[in-house]
């Protein structure tokens, strides 16, 4: 039998006066929790008939012919999806048009305890007729869904969402869409220690879906705090922003896409204050930082994606993690959790609707623990922007940063150094150097100007002419900003156009065959130990100088993040040994982004990248998460 327990928000059925005009619900079917958004997938109309429990779980079977293998489509669902489970075979429904009620589907019914078989000619009486034909004519993909009544009452069919602990607090809130297209808050909550429950809709209903119109369907993405999102107040890791603005009435193209292309947006992540730089001991003021899985658990979560990098690392019901990127804020923290990650060359996607730190170097990225999904999640999003060439470079440009790692680390990156060249056929230059330039307010005048100093003065006009509390880190690069002035930012506009011009035709060229005439190989985490407990005596202050990530930067090309191995370390707080990732950087010419995708994905086929993966790791990476 199902044993259900259900908690309502707000729900009237008999009492018709209360005006209710949504209802959501937190349904535990056995130990699982699930989460009914306000709005039903569709609505059976007003019924006065019998529905014997409400919520009433059941499987939608469509279309199933003479002869299938009932058993291992179900089978599948198990093993693909954590929505489905077995106690929604207690009530079976059977639509389409190819009908087989007996044989391999009776025996596996049987074998399922199924209850409750509804059939178009064989009806249980529980269930109206009139409430079951209007079921199986919806069209609904087979699946699991749950039957209960809506806010008027009406017998109405809801897309279970699967409710998951966060215990990385990554989150600040679930969020699921509604057919206007604009988002809700998941109103449920469970036993936590601070983060909110994330609700994750069934794989099911989305199989066979993924086509070359819905690439991404049925893919769970997390989205930082800085796109906007219509109908969801957005905090930009501050509180005195989320306090000052309403909810926003427009959400951004790069998140319509993917919404288009089939994905959904889970919930915003925790991010370091309006994409800057804090540390989580120092800097982390307003919120508390997101946890790591990697290492002991206890280093520095970097930033300024923090969420994002932390989400996709520590919880497996998660596919992507959308972050930004305009110094460093999405290679740096996949390169800390161990997972993949891109810098896409600026412009890959419109920026409308998303925070800005400085336009003229912000870009969309995300993250990764799977290669196959890094790359066709970036083909898909990115869509027109860029193109696929016939070869790949053959010339591998490797910083001279490999020189200083240890002996571990470079254990790890010479094998995987050569056989990418190998791959490749190609030839490496080492010990490769490059005197850059520093670029030192190309963020800070940008966003003072145009997010600090309106959000001054909209702050003091609400709040009797008070000023609002900024994170030490923010406040001083803003000031600094604020310091250098117009005249000083269009002398760092200029020197940074110097350099993207000097790399487009001395460094980064081009070449007709495969786009960049070579890849740039730098370090990016040689499993290095930051622990998050650091005090520091002052803030991070401006990113001066130059270093081999600033070549993407300034250069506004294309960057990937790639996970290769780990090395081991003893924790003293765990007081075991631990592994830290270590991870490499590619970076291309700008505008050939597709070239990197392309080039994971076939690393994948090759072997010499793989899945990150918790449970049974190939690349052993430590985490927390079980
Ligand atoms: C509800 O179910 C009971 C038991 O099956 C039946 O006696 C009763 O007539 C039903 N009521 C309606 C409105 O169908
Ligand atoms: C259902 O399964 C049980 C054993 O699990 C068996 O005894 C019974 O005959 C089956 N009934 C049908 C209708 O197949
Ligand atoms: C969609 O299918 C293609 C081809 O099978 C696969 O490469 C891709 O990863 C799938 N995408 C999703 C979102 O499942
Ligand atoms: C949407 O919000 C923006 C920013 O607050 C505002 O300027 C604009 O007028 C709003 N548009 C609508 C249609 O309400
Ligand atoms: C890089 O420098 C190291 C140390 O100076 C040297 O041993 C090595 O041969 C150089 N590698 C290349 C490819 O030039
Ligand atoms: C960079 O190159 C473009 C195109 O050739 C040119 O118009 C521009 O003046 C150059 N900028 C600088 C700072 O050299
Ligand atoms: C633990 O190790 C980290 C990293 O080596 C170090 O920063 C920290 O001070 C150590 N803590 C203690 C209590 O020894």
């Amino acid at each position: 039998m199902v044993r259900i327990a259900f908690t309502v928000a707000a729900f009237s059925l008999t009492y018709a006066h209360a005006r209710i005009s949504s209802v959501s619900r937190t349904v535990i079917i056995n130990d699982s929790p699930y989460y009914l958004p306000t709005e039903p997938l569709v609505t059976l109309g007003q019924d006065t008939h019998n529905i014997t429990g409400d919520p009433l779980p059941f499987t939608l079977l469509v279309d199933i012919g003479v002869g299938s293998n009932v058993k291992s489509l179900v089978e599948n669902w198990e093993a693909i999806d954590d929505v489905f489970n077995k106690e929604f075979l207690n009530t079976v429904v059977l639509a389409g048009s190819s009908l087989d009620a007996s044989g391999d589907l009776m025996s596996f019914l049987n074998e399922s305890d199924t209850q409750m078989l509804l059939t178009p000619t064989d009806m249980s009486s529980a269930l109206s007729p009139s409430i079951f034909s209007q079921l199986a004519d919806t069209d609904l993909p087979a699946g699991p869904y749950i039957l209960a009544h809506d806010a008027t009452g009406s017998p109405a069919v809801y897309a279970p969402l699967r409710l998951h602990y966060d215990h990385s607090q990554s989150f600040y809130k679930s969020t699921v869409m509604k057919s206007d297209g604009s988002y809700e808050v998941v109103s449920a909550s469970l036993d936590t220690d601070s983060s909110p429950y994330i609700a994750v809709p069934s794989r099911v209903h989305t199989l066979g879906k993924n086509d070359s119109r819905l690439p991404l369907a049925g893919l769970r993405v997390s989205v930082k705090d800085l796109y906007y999102m219509k109908g969801l107040v957005t905090s930009a890791g501050n509180r005195a922003f989320y306090a000052t603005y309403p909810a926003r009435n427009s959400t951004g193209p790069a998140i319509t896409r993917l919404t288009d292309l089939g994905a959904h947006m889970v919930g915003t992540t925790k991010m370091v204050q309006f994409a800057n730089g804090d540390r989580a001991t120092a800097d982390w003021v307003d919120y508390h930082a997101p946890f790591s899985p990697r290492g002991d658990g206890y280093l520095e979560p970097s930033g300024s994606s923090t969420g994002a990098g932390t989400s996709i690392a520590t919880l497996d019901w998660l596919d992507v993690s959308l972050g930004s990127d305009t110094g460093g804020s999405v290679r740096s923290p996949a390169a800390l959790n161990g997972v993949y990650g891109i810098r896409p060359s600026v412009d890959a996607i419109s920026l409308d609707e998303v925070l800005p730190l400085s336009p003229i170097l912000d870009t969309a990225g995300y993250l990764t623990r799977s290669p196959k999904l890094f790359s066709s999640f970036g083909k898909a999003w990115y869509g027109e922007s860029f193109q696929s060439y016939p070869a790949f470079p053959k010339k591998l440009l490797v910083s001279d940063d490999f020189l200083s790692v240890t002996d571990a680390a470079n254990a790890v990156y010479s094998p995987w150094i050569e056989k990418l060249r190998s791959f490749l056929g190609g030839e490496t230059v080492g010990n490769f150097s490059i005197e850059g330039i520093g670029i030192d307010h190309l963020f800070a005048y940008y966003q003072w100007t145009n997010v600090g100093k309106p959000l001054f003065e909209d702050y003091a006009a609400q709040n009797g002419g008070r000023s609002p509390h900024i994170n030490p880190q923010v406040r001083y690069r803003w000031r600094y900003g604020e310091s250098k002035g117009a005249d000083g930012y269009a002398v760092e506009l200029e020197k940074r156009e110097t350099f993207e011009n000097w790399t487009l035709s001395n460094f980064l060229t081009g070449n007709a065959e495969s786009c960049t005439e070579s890849i740039f190989l730098y370090l990016i985490n040689s499993g290095t130990y930051t622990s998050r407990e650091t005090y520091y005596s002052s803030p991070f202050i401006i990113p001066f100088g130059f270093s081999s990530s600033r070549v993407a930067n300034l250069a506004r090309s294309a960057e990937v993040v790639i996970p290769i191995g780990q090395i081991p370390f003893h924790s003293n707080i765990t007081e075991v040994e631990e592994y830290l990732p270590v991870s490499i950087s590619l970076v291309a010419r700008r505008g050939c982004d597709f070239v990197l995708l392309d080039l994971v994905d076939k690393l994948a086929d090759e072997g010499l990248v793989q899945e990150v993966h918790q449970e049974k790791p190939q690349i052993q990476l430590h985490a927390i998460c079980t």
